[in-house]
């Protein structure tokens, strides 16, 4: 049986391409069920529509409040059967009226090793905090903005001479390497939120889930670790 997914956006779409990609290479099975984007013009609907899913666009502006917003959404969701939401760029931060009817089936990506910098501007407090190392993190999501547990991160050098749009660039491949793998796991059925913790393949992962570094050049990720009893 197919793993259903909906991936919500609010722009570009760069990690929901890389998604369509690993899936149509054949590295990653699932059933892109619907997109859907707060915004019409949002250029990831096009990526969508190319691969031939479906598209939905609810725009937050015509709701009162947030819950309604959110309400709405799970009920545009609701006739797909969805096994697992992926937020991919998706800029409204949600209510429990939506994380908690997608609890344990929702994840977020965030362009920061959590619990470092959540929120805006991650590329530019790692540069002004001179950290050696920045990275990204895939979450599920929680009633904390950005605080959920954490699944995975990659991490990347900050390199002399950074500006805020090659760290950014730089974290961005790693993204687009990291959600396929990440939402692989969830098709696959080896990773689970559970009351202890995130389960992968039957092991807790640690606080920052497991851990991996970008290959040089070859585009693929490298295991550093994160689960309990190996090395990180
Ligand atoms: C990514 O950097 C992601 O970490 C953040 O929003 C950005 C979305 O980029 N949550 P894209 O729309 O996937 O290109």
């Amino acid at each position: 049986m197919s793993h259903h997914v909906a991936v919500l956006i609010s722009g570009a779409g760069s990690n929901l391409k890389a998604l369509i990609e690993a899936q149509q290479a054949g590295q990653l099975a699932v059933e892109f069920s619907v997109v859907l984007s707060n915004r019409a013009n949002a250029l990831g609907l096009k990526h969508a529509a190319a691969a031939g899913i479906p598209t939905v666009v609810l725009d937050h502006n015509r709701y009162p409040d947030r819950e309604s917003f959110d309400a709405a959404m799970v009920a545009a969701l609701q006739p797909y059967a969805i096994d697992t939401v992926v937020l991919a760029g998706f800029m409204r931060i949600l209510t429990p009226v939506f994380v908690e009817q997608f609890a344990g089936r929702l994840l977020n990506i965030h362009p920061s090793l959590l619990p470092l910098y959540r929120g805006l501007h991650t590329h530019r407090r790692a540069l002004e905090n001179n950290d050696q190392e920045h990275g990204c993190s895939i979450h599920f999501v929680s009633n904390v903005l950005d605080g959920g547990p954490i699944v995975a991160q990659a991490l990347v050098p900050v390199l002399p001479g950074d500006d805020e749009d090659t760290l950014a660039q730089r974290v961005q491949t790693a993204e687009h390497l990291l959600y396929p793998q990440v939402l692989q796991w969830r098709a696959l059925g080896q990773l689970a939120l559970t009351d202890k913790g995130v389960l992968l393949d039957g092991n807790l992962l640690t606080a920052q889930g497991r851990q991996f570094a970008i290959a040089e050049g070859s585009h693929s990720l490298l295991a550093l670790g994160g689960a309990h009893g190996q090395p990180s």
